[in-house]
């Protein structure tokens, strides 16, 4: 058991990556804290959790709202008394539809966009720390993105937030290792979750989108699994990776490596698509 007794937060759990790494972790013996935007899935998770033998409550918060962020840690931390793990996974693309590249963003998208993914993760891992600070450990782990570094697809705002979470982890493992809390970032590649839905829904065309960037942009030809990310959120939620902190891993079937990484563009292929 990797994770004996410990506590964790996992943002966006309710589906998705988060979910897979939230069931990861309460087989290892972790609880869960299983916060979502809907009650209905992070009920769901949370109750998988319990009859695994684990404990688990969900939270219903908006993680961009600081006053349901403040809400969701005084739950958790009244429910479990800490929080040795916060996997700030809560993000995505939804609504942006066309609105992410230089000639459709506007202010009102940047700052919905960014507010989700840049200043969500920052006011949870800020409700969180006071707790990791007083028991002096704590494993973050930030959840951002093979685009913020490798684009195929163009949402500028999307992507700078993403860049953004790299910049606050590096600096947060800087200030904290001396806390022992440790403080890493994952880039996932392309995984298949509702994540997609902003971008094409689900379909046969969706199926050609995927197949088109697993030849033309992942070497290991294939796109990820949720429990892809799940098994290196947990080597750096353990005690696996104590000397490692400040660090991204790319889970991402070997991006960026082809020599042609980067160049595939999926808003051109859709846009070929429907010019068919
Ligand atoms: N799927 C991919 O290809 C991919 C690639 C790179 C990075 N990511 C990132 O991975 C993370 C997980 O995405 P996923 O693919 O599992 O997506 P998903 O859509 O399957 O799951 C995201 C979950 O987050 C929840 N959520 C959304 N906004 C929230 C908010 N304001 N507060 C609380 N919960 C909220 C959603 O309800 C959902 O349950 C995201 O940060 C996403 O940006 C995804």
């Amino acid at each position: 058991m990797l994770l004996k007794d410990k506590v964790a937060l996992v943002t966006g759990s309710g589906k998705g990556m988060g979910r897979s790494i939230a069931e990861k972790f309460a087989e290892e013996g972790c609880d869960l804290i299983i916060n979502d935007l809907y009650l209905d899935p992070a009920q769901e998770v949370a109750e998988g959790i319990r009859s695994l033998g684990r404990d688990a409550i969900a939270i219903q918060a908006d993680i961009g709202n600081s006053t349901e962020v403040r809400g969701m840690i005084e739950t958790a931390a009244d429910k479990f008394g800490r929080i040795d793990i916060l996997v700030n996974c809560a993000g995505g693309v939804s609504g942006t539809e066309g609105r992410g590249n230089s000639d459709t963003v506007t202010e009102e998208e940047w700052d919905r966009v960014v507010n989700l993914n840049l200043k969500g993760p920052f006011l949870v891992t800020m409700g969180v720390l006071p707790y990791m600070k007083k028991n002096k450990y704590g494993k973050i782990i930030f959840i951002s993105s093979m685009g913020a570094v490798n684009p195929c697809v163009s949402v500028i705002h999307y992507h700078a937030a993403k860049a953004g979470v790299v910049g606050l982890m590096t600096n947060l493992a800087f200030e904290l290792a001396p806390k022992s809390i440790y403080v890493n970032a994952i880039l996932p590649g392309p995984v298949e979750t509702t994540f997609w839905d902003a971008l094409i829904p689900q379909g046969p065309a969706r199926d050609a989108l995927f197949k088109a960037i697993a030849e033309k942009e992942v070497p290991l030809e294939r796109i990820g699994k949720p429990e892809d990310i799940a098994g290196p959120a947990l080597f750096l939620a353990s005690g696996l990776s104590d000397y490692i902190t400040g660090q991204v891993i790319n889970v991402a079937g070997g991006q960026p490596l082809l020599s042609h990484a980067g160049t595939f563009n999926i808003e051109a292929y859709l846009k070929s698509l429907t010019e068919k």
